[in-house]
């Protein structure tokens, strides 16, 4: 068995893993990213690409904001539309604060160069990772590439391998509390090489069904349709798609469509999920592997980072100034925040979708609140908060 030693071994070589190796390199923590499938595979996974400032914020910190502040686009509000009623949520006029649009897949990608860049080492194809002696202070992670069997010793494991990932799995089961939430329908998306319907995203409620209209940049366009969670790709050619999409959306809107070959179509299912604690010995969850929302809200990404925020001071405050007090509230703390975007993502989902077995008083109750929404600043104000990022 090859045998190797490093700080922090970090599982998993999605946005979580790879932000905080690089925000461990420039403080000089020593880190390994172990990754099961192939960089290939990794970057081909196409995310929503709405950026809190706190993420912003995060992947400077990290030295790798450059292609981002080049190439991405801020958004100062976005439009929510209800039949053919649309109104706009100003952003930066509630909260003095955008988002950012720039594609997840782009974070990533960005990620991985800075992380080539300073000789940071990746394990891909690593298989059969597995944690031992996490409640302990001396962790280690084995894992076999090929037929080969490698061994890291660290001081800490940072599961950060995803919702499927072993990480979570890793805590004892009586040690852990999840709480899940199933939605009974899925979203089919569509990303085309196509100029978006309009400059800002567009949330729509439809008699039909939620819809929205995102982009990734001035020739690539993002569109999304609520459908059935038991349905398949096959079952939507092209033209199909787009007849739906602009069954939902507004009339004006549907006019300045412009269609095309989709270029990547998939169907992705709703789930909100949190485990409790993130935390287990030498074992810190961040990011997908302890908490999954629905995508309506856009906050994935976004509260991944904010876990890697906390557990980035709290190894920083370790090594620098031998002090636990950050890894000792890191659960409690990341918790705190990932519970409120749990329920902003939740609330939102709520609000703009058909639910089969919804009511007419349900129905009702739903366009009540996008009326109040759209009538009174203070619920905008609320929602403009949740939206482009609370504090961290
Ligand atoms: N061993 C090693 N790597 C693993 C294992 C394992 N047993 N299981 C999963 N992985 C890898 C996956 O291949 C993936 O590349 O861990 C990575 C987890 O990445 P994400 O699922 O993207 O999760 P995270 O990095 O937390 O990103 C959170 O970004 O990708 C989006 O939907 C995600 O919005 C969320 C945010
Ligand atoms: C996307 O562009 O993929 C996207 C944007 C906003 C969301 C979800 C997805 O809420």
């Amino acid at each position: 068995m090859k045998r190797e030693r490093t700080q922090v071994c970090i599982i998993g070589g999605g946005p979580s893993g790879l932000l905080l190796a690089q925000l461990l390199h420039t403080i000089g923590v020593d880190s390994v990213v172990l990754e099961q499938r192939s960089r290939e595979h990794v970057l081909s996974r196409i995310r929503a690409g709405v950026l809190e400032q706190g993420t912003v914020s995060l992947l400077h910190q990290a030295g790798v904001g450059a292609r981002m502040d080049a190439e991405g686009f801020t958004h100062d509000g976005t439009l929510i539309s209800q039949g053919d009623e649309m109104f706009r949520i100003d952003f930066t006029a509630l909260t003095g604060t955008p988002v950012m649009i720039y594609g997840q897949t782009e974070v990533t990608r960005d990620l991985y160069e800075a992380w080539d860049a300073c000789g940071g080492r990746t394990q891909f194809h690593a298989e059969n990772v597995t944690i031992h002696d996490a409640d302990t202070s001396a962790p280690h992670v084995t894992y076999r590439v090929g037929d080969a069997q490698h061994r890291i010793d660290c001081d800490f494991v940072a599961g950060c391998d995803g919702f499927h990932g072993i990480s979570r799995k890793s805590i004892p089961e009586d040690r852990r509390r999840e709480y899940e939430k199933v939605y009974p329908f899925g979203w089919l998306g569509v990303l085309s090489e196509t100029p978006p319907v309009n400059d800002e995203l567009i949330y729509t409620n439809s008699d039909r069904g939620f819809a929205l209209c995102s982009m990734r940049n001035a020739q690539l366009s993002r569109y999304y349709i609520q459908c059935s969670a038991h349905d398949r790709v096959e079952n939507w050619p092209d033209d199909e798609f787009w007849a739906e999409l602009k069954r939902r959306i507004p009339a004006q809107t549907a006019e300045a469509l412009v269609t095309g070959p989709s270029v990547e179509k998939s169907i992705a299912p709703l789930r909100s999920f949190v485990t409790e604690p993130m935390r287990w010995g030498r074992l810190f969850l961040c990011g997908d592997a302890a908490h999954i929302v629905p995508p309506t809200g856009a906050k994935g990404l976004n509260t991944a980072a904010s876990d890697v925020h906390y557990l980035f001071e709290g190894l920083r405050q370790h090594y620098q100034d031998a002090d636990d007090e950050g890894l000792d509230c890191y659960s409690e703390r990341a918790l705190t925040r990932v519970w409120k975007a749990e329920r902003f993502s939740w609330w939102l989902s709520s609000l703009m979708h058909r639910f089969p077995d919804q009511s007419e008083f349900d129905r009702k109750m739903q366009i009540a609140e996008l009326d109040f929404l759209r009538t009174n600043e203070a619920a905008q104000k609320a929602m403009a908060q949740n939206y482009v990022g609370l504090p961290y």
